[in-house]
């Protein structure tokens, strides 16, 4: 089964991007524990990350059309994208969310609420680079 892990904005800079809260992996590395934790679970697992809101939308758009099940750390746009709820509304497939951090447990208000988790199948919060294993055995075993 081929499974999409998309990552919204501020993702590609993982490693540099304040590291105390979302750990010290890159985006390059991150995406390289996903792949191989998808052949381990007989996943073909394509990982993409996007600062672009409207590219995102796209490649939504495009997962609901081909019913793939997807992978989403929408980032920011978690928050406050209703574009993002729209598009996330279209899937066919089973969505997980998944954030690095805990964002229900951080001192910003603005982050605890998500436009993706009433259409998620599993939220994934607090785990780190980790929490895609996690997701990614959800969509294996679902
Ligand atoms: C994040 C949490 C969001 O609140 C934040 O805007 C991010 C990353 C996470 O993975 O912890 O950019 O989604």
């Amino acid at each position: 089964m081929r499974v999409l892990v998309l990552n919204g904005p501020n993702l590609g800079r993982l490693g540099r991007r304040q590291p105390e809260v979302y750990g010290t992996a890159t985006h390059a590395e991150l995406a390289e524990r996903c792949v191989g934790w998808g052949v381990d679970l007989g996943l073909e697992v394509e990982v993409r990350q996007t600062n672009h809101e409207g590219l995102m939308l796209d490649w939504l758009g495009t997962a609901a059309d081909d019913r793939t099940p997807v992978v989403l750390n929408a980032a920011a746009w978690t928050h406050y994208s209703y574009a993002l709820f729209d598009a996330c509304a279209m899937l066919e497939a089973p969505l997980v969310e998944v954030h690095l951090s805990d964002p229900l447990q951080r001192p910003e208000e603005f982050r605890h609420h998500s436009v993706v988790t009433p259409h998620a199948a599993l939220v994934v919060s607090g785990q780190g680079v980790e929490g895609y294993r996690v997701a990614l055995a959800h969509l294996a075993n679902g």
